[in-house]
């Protein structure tokens, strides 16, 4: 059994208070560069955050689902001013993209030559993740998502080396989160925690890590979605529950569920956190026969009782369907994925790296079922 994270974690409310400290004295940077996306700006976290880092240059052009003309263009810009460090302040997109740029910044050529594992040949510059959401994981693993528009596929850029060097996970970051970017980004890391907990390469390290992820996400969620500014408590639990699932699936995987969430993110820009909660229950619906009995150990973690196995996956599916329906997730339908392009959607999502690792081997037809049966279920 292999465990490997070497990322520093600096977790805790007010730990953005850190924030200089960790730059000068753990990270010995005199020269740092911010990668984030415009929302910061409305949500003044940039401004408040960049008072103690004064004439920090800032690239804020990442968009959801970055692209590799942005990730390009960053590269640009960070060889010409020669940081020593990357800080990425931001969402899940946000944190790939300064990995992404971390790895341009001492590698010549496009994002696009890197994709896979370990294709860089010198090592990244450091990372310092912080996340302003509560779902992305990507502070503590080793991958970098990103879309190549020509292509309309997702590649994933990995490798030991990618790591953040450390990762400043405040809850207090969320308090102007939109409760709609909590709920989608919440329920992106309960896949997390799922996928991690029922995929074939998981172990005992990750499933504690994946377990324990799931118990706070699933206590925490709802409130947090209600009045995240005002709930401490709430906002605390699902912020630690989003960076254990991180923990879990970096060291395990994601299985069908973001497969296909990657596939219809690449064709049609789809948010990650939404295409994840449409699709979460009916993957498990099919991953049934082969994880019964992980789901049945998650429904007794979240406090859901029932005579058996098979009651108790159900009743872990059915709390998962309510648990949408509450925080308003959009439907299937809603996404806008014409039945003509079903096949093709199955197509991607089987190819996806990740798709090995599902529970149950997945086929491109099973894609397509779980597709059809989610077009039913929207009625
Ligand atoms: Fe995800």
């Amino acid at each position: 059994m292999v465990y490997h994270m070497p990322t520093r974690v600096i977790f805790g409310r007010g730990a953005i208070g850190e924030l200089p400290r960790i730059i000068k004295e753990s990270l010995r940077s005199v020269r740092s560069f911010l990668v984030t996306d415009k929302g910061m700006e409305d949500a003044g976290i940039l401004r408040r955050l960049l008072e103690p880092l004064t004439g920090v240059p800032v690239f804020d052009e990442v968009e959801p689902n970055p692209k590799h003309t942005t990730i390009n263009r960053a590269g640009e810009t960070v060889r010409a001013l020669k940081p020593d460090l990357i800080i990425g302040l931001g969402g899940g997109s946000v944190l790939d993209a300064a990995k992404a740029v971390a790895l341009l910044a001492t590698n010549p050529g496009r994002i696009e030559d890197f994709e896979g594992r370990e294709k860089y040949k010198q090592p990244p510059l450091p990372v310092l993740a912080i996340p302003t959401t509560c779902g992305t994981g990507s502070e503590v693993t080793w991958v970098s998502v990103i879309t190549h528009t020509e292509r309309r596929f997702k590649m994933s850029i990995k490798g030991p080396l990618m790591y953040p060097a450390a990762a400043l996970v405040d809850p207090d970051l969320l308090m102007t989160l939109p409760s709609h970017l909590v709920a989608s980004t919440g329920l992106d890391a309960l896949t997390h925690g799922l996928e991690a907990y029922t995929s074939k390469p998981a172990n005992h390290l990750t499933d504690a890590l994946a377990l324990e992820a799931l118990r706070l996400i699933f206590r925490h969620l709802l409130a947090a979605c209600q009045d995240i500014a005002h709930d401490a408590e709430a906002r605390e639990g699902l912020m630690l529950g989003s960076l254990l699932a991180g923990m879990a699936f970096g060291n395990s995987d994601v299985g069908a569920v973001h497969c296909l969430a990657e596939s219809i993110g690449s064709l049609y820009d789809t948010p990650h956190g939404v295409a994840n909660a449409v699709f979460l229950p009916h993957v498990m619906e099919f991953n049934l026969p082969a994880a019964r009995d992980k789901y049945a150990l998650v429904a007794a973690a979240v406090g859901l009782s029932a005579p058996d196995e098979e009651d108790a996956a159900r009743a872990l599916i059915r709390r998962i369907k309510d648990l949408s329906r509450l925080l308003a997730i959009p439907s299937f339908r809603d996404l806008g994925i014409p039945e003509s392009d079903f096949a093709a959607v199955a197509k991607k999502s089987f190819e996806n790296n990740s798709n090995p690792s599902n529970p149950r081997a997945a086929a491109a037809e099973d894609y397509l079922n779980i597709l059809r049966r989610a077009e039913i279920a929207t009625g």
